[in-house]
């Protein structure tokens, strides 16, 4: 793979951005350094770009070069007078858009892998009053947000959760709020069932893989329960409920065939995330490492191409691909900086302020149980993840790479649960990133109505504005 990067000075307003240019397949790619615009040029269009930004001024340009010209600025592979089209520089949103509750940090199953499990913490209930004065000012300020419970297992406390949600119809009836909640999955019963559904409920449950191996760190009752959910209430399955699983020495080499398994049970979305080694998982010595993890895309890939895999949404693969083809893409962790802080936030279980549970640690945390909201908000560390942002764009392995404003130097959480220095990146998605930014470019350029874009039209929820080709 090829990479230049150029600051070609025109004398028309417009000059080209710094860029990198990679070939892929038989044409050039073009990525801003800046943004995360990029363009697809076959390679005697990108030189003849080139040359025209070398040769042209303002008074030799036509209406069809000026266009060129100012569709390069909105993507950031062009500048105005030097500077960045003001829609391309991310800024902190004032409020989180998305709100999680770690209801409980009690459990009622064992995992042995684990984060959030420890004796302090298992002891911790949030207080439905805290919870209460978390939610009014940000849906007062805002109008909507997205509420997830989580924890230790959130069902413990159905009524609290019953409780918020009643409070939430009362008080912000007019606000656009959407309601999800994680759980293992072994309290859902006929009550649980009937007001998740009620309420508009999205619901993720734990479960890594069909058979008791696969589930070995959550143990037998895992794929159980899962089973006797898609016998007893097969249509909440299948209309709220996806799977999510963590990636492990356990299950890397058959999520390919559980992701078969989940679309023949009628299930619509699958999420994962690899096993991070922090918590009750330090130990264990069960992660796993860069080729296994592009193996395992290239397998889900292979499965999307050949339409196996049609129904069901591989939640991953599916950001990866909003990612490139949004300013603005609809999950928050695959993008730069990510949203830890942001347009996220997470309610402990202890009543504090954390920026991300992905691990528990104390760089995450934005204030204690007395801390007010707004003094969360307010809080330096809050800038944490935007700020590492910013120093691998100039620093470390990052400084050079293509890709860094589309994969933000990926999970801040994880490159700390692998290592000491929170400005380091995490190598199992850093890996990810190089292998299948490349190959989706491509099929985008050999195949764009081919099956990995027709599935990708048919699930992505991303609204916003696509990357319009040249
Ligand atoms: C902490 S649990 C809380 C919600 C609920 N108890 C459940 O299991 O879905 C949230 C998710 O974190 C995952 N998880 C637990 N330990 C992990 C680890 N060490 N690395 C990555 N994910 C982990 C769980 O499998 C689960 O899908
Ligand atoms: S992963 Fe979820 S179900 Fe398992 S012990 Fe942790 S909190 Fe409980
Ligand atoms: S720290 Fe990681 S898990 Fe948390 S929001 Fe950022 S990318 Fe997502
Ligand atoms: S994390 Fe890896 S893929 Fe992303 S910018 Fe840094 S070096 Fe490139």
């Amino acid at each position: 793979m090829e990479i230049a990067v150029q600051q070609i000075q025109g004398q028309m307003g417009y000059t080209l951005a710094p860029h990198a240019v990679l070939t892929v397949g038989d044409h050039r790619v073009m990525i801003s350094r800046l943004s995360r615009g990029w363009v697809l040029l076959s390679p005697g269009d990108y030189q003849s770009l080139v040359d025209f930004f070398d040769e042209h001024t303002s008074a030799k340009l036509d209406t069809e070069s000026r266009q060129i010209a100012e569709r390069l600025y909105r993507l950031g592979l062009a500048l105005c007078d030097g500077k960045l089209a003001e829609h391309l520089t991310p800024s902190m949103p004032a409020f989180p858009e998305s709100l999680l509750i770690k209801m409980t940090g009690h459990c009622n199953y064992n995992c042995d892998y684990c984060y959030d499990h420890s004796e302090s913490r298992r002891k911790q209930d949030v207080d439905v009053a805290r919870i209460v004065t978390t939610i009014d000012p940000i849906l007062d300020q805002t109008g909507k947000l997205n509420i997830t419970f989580h924890g230790g297992e959130p069902l413990l406390r159905f009524s609290a959760i019953s409780r918020i949600v009643d409070h939430c119809a009362e008080r912000h009836a007019d606000k656009a709020i959407r309601f999800a909640i994680q759980t293992n999955g072994a309290l859902l019963d006929d009550t649980t069932v009937e007001f998740l559904d009620r309420h508009d409920f999205s619901v993720g449950i734990s479960l890594d893989g069909s058979t008791p191996d696969t589930n070995h760190h959550r143990g037998p009752k895992a794929l159980d329960h899962f089973c006797r959910l898609l016998e007893q209430y097969p249509a909440f399955m299948e209309k709220r409920c996806g799977a999510l699983s963590v990636i492990s020495q356990a299950n890397v080499r058959a999520l390919p065939d559980f992701a078969l398994w989940l679309q023949d049970h009628g299930i619509r979305g699958l999420s994962t995330t690899v096993l991070d080694p922090t918590g009750r998982a330090k130990d264990l010595n069960q992660s796993i490492g860069p080729q296994e993890i592009t193996g395992l895309y290239d397998a889900w890939l292979q499965l999307v191409r050949a339409e196996r895999i049609t129904d069901l949404k591989i939640q991953n693969l599916l950001a990866y691909m909003d990612n490139l083809a949004c300013f603005d893409p609809p999950n928050f962790c695959q993008k730069g900086p990510c949203g830890a802080g942001g347009e996220f936030l997470v309610l402990d279980a202890d009543g504090s302020f954390r920026a991300c549970d992905c691990i528990i640690h104390d760089a995450f945390i934005l204030g204690d149980h007395k801390c007010t909201l707004e003094q969360a908000l307010d809080a330096p560390s809050r800038r944490r993840v935007v700020d590492r942002h910013a120093w691998l764009v100039s620093h470390g392995p990052c400084a050079d790479c293509p890709w860094i404003h589309l994969c933000g130097g990926t999970c801040a959480a994880k490159a700390l649960g692998c290592a000491t220095d929170e400005n380091a990146v995490y190598p199992v998605e850093c890996a990810l990133n190089k292998h299948l930014y490349p190959i989706l470019l491509e099929a985008y350029a050999s195949e764009p109505e081919g099956a990995l874009y027709q599935y990708y039209r048919r699930h992505s929820k991303a609204r916003q504005r696509q990357n319009p080709v040249v």
